[in-house]
């Protein structure tokens, strides 16, 4: 007889030891990755910085900033290697929750036109263009543009 065992799945809060982990993946999947220092300021500030983790290997990760009834996704990331299996769809929701949980009503961020990727991810979500912010993200010839998206929570 044999089994399929499922992943164990953890959300758990980022700490500064888990900075070594979080730039290895940062500065593979980013071409203007977040430095150490940016993440230690989001640490510091109270931000909500999250570890997603599958059997004990972190996978993902997220920061999440609270505003009284608004949060601002800062940071959403997966791993190249689990990127395309529904990681970011699940650690996404998992976000929302933890938004709910502090009272937030919209769930912002910003986005760059050119990645496929988190479009996709955000429009299956449900999340809808809310405003632009020209030059916002620097970009190997001139500055790329950021699409802000909304979601109600
Ligand atoms: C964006 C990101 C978090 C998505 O995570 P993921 O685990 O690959 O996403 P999922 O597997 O849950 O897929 C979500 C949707 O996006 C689609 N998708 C994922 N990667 C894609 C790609 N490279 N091109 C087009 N669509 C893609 C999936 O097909 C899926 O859509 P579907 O449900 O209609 O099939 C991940 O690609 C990533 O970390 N990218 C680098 C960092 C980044 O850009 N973060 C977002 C900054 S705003």
């Amino acid at each position: 007889m044999s089994a399929v065992l499922k992943p164990m799945i953890e959300l758990r809060p980022m700490a500064e030891a888990d900075l070594p982990a979080v730039m290895a993946i940062e500065n593979a999947i980013y071409a203007f990755p977040w430095t150490p220092g940016n993440f230690r300021d989001s640490l510091a500030a109270g931000y909500g910085c999250w570890m997603y983790v599958r059997d004990g290997e972190p996978i993902g990760y997220a920061v999440l900033m609270h505003a009284s009834d608004e949060a601002h996704l800062l940071n959403l990331s997966i791993a190249a290697r689990w990127q395309r299996q529904g990681y970011g769809s699940l650690l996404l929701q998992q976000l929302c929750e933890v938004a709910r949980g502090h009272g937030a009503r919209l769930l912002f961020l910003e986005v760059r036109p050119s990645n496929a990727a988190a479009l996709r991810l955000y429009e299956r979500h449900g999340f809808q263009r809310i405003g632009l912010r020209r030059d916002y993200y620097p970009a190997p010839a001139a500055r790329e543009d950021a699409l802000i998206f909304g979601l109600p929570l």
